[in-house]
């Protein structure tokens, strides 16, 4: 039995599920990480361990922990602040899932809503403004700042990348990072180039997202994307394929029709992505998939046909030209 590298954070490797597919008549590997097997159901379940050890000896003597959150990193961290007594404050917007939102309450953390729109497709902008006015009027409040610490990027160059690279047997191949504060894209970088995995990194965004350089726009889906450039990343990242949530949709549902794994949107939008790749050049045939969450929490956006017709989603076959040969797990 070979063992994975161990991260040394005691959390166990995520599983991998390698697809055959053939595409556009060629056959290809795709080889999707379901993140949402980490504690707290999200990759953001190693970036708050990361983020946590980073601010511990300042929460020792502080006023309690905030963070903005799309709603993943505040269940992470609304576990570990229960875990160790801390008053915790999740900063949060009317996307925020509600099923995180009853867990993130669940574990004690005290949430407030933004729900003014930043006029930059989001509600980041303003998420951050509150989190700024709540550190002037609570002296001694912490702020685990997911945007900038260095924390983030650094679980996924010590973590995640290096377990990628020994579950897909340290084969060069593009792999494809969903980005909204950049911190797992800028990690994956920092592995590739110490380790020379010969990866191709694909940074996969959502149209209207700033977060690589791109104009800003309407967004629909929680997680995905930025109102602003990321700060790990300010000169962008090439290459980068930019979804939108009717193509991430359609993937979610065709993979979990015809697959039973059922994945969050970012995911979708990442095998959506890859599929593109595929499409455009039969050379490309192997591409794993960093899937940051579940279904769980999406029950009531992507999985619900009623928010899918509110919001002109009404597709069935979905993805012409693909062809699912086989499925298997690897550990
Ligand atoms: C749903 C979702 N999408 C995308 C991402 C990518 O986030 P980041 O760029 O902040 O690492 C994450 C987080 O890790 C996520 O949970």
């Amino acid at each position: 039995m070979t063992w994975a590298p161990g991260t040394g954070d005691g959390l166990a490797p995520t599983p991998v599920v390698r697809l055959g597919l053939e595409v556009a008549g060629t056959p290809r590997e795709l080889w999707l990480k379901l993140e949402g097997y980490n504690p707290y159901g999200s990759i953001k379940g190693r970036t708050a361990l990361a983020l946590w050890r980073d601010v511990a000896d300042r929460l020792e003597r502080g006023a309690g922990l905030v963070e903005s959150t799309s709603g993943n990193l505040g269940l992470a961290l609304a576990a570990l602040a229960a875990a160790h007594r801390v008053p915790f404050t999740a900063v949060v917007d009317p996307r925020t899932s509600a099923a995180l939102l009853h867990d993130i309450r669940a574990l004690g953390a005290r949430v407030v809503t933004v729900d003014t729109p930043d006029g930059a497709g989001g509600y980041l902008l303003n998420r951050l403004a509150r989190v700024r006015a709540l550190l002037r009027e609570q002296p001694g409040l912490v702020w685990t700042d997911q945007y900038h610490n260095p924390a983030n990027p650094a679980a996924h160059a010590t973590g995640t990348a290096p377990e990628l690279h020994w579950q897909t047997c340290r084969r060069p191949m593009s792999v494809l990072v969903a980005v909204s504060t950049g911190g797992t894209l800028a990690g994956f970088r920092r592995y590739a180039a110490e380790s020379g995995a010969g990866w191709e990194l694909v940074g996969v965004d959502a149209a209207g997202s700033a977060a690589l350089g791109g104009a800003v726009g309407p967004r629909l889906l929680s997680g995905l994307g930025s109102s602003r450039r990321s700060a790990f990343l300010p000169d962008g990242h090439r290459p980068t394929v930019y979804v939108t949530p009717a193509e991430a949709v359609t993937v979610c549902l065709w993979l979990r029709d015809r697959t039973g794994i059922a994945v969050g949107a970012s995911a979708g939008a990442l095998v959506a992505a890859a599929l593109r790749l595929f499409r455009t050049d039969p050379r490309r045939t192997g591409a794993a998939c960093l899937c940051p969450d579940g279904a769980d929490r999406y029950l009531d956006t992507v999985y619900s046909p009623a928010w899918r017709q509110a919001h002109g989603m009404t597709g069935s076959d979905p993805l012409p030209g693909v062809r699912l040969l086989a499925a298997e797990g690897v550990r």
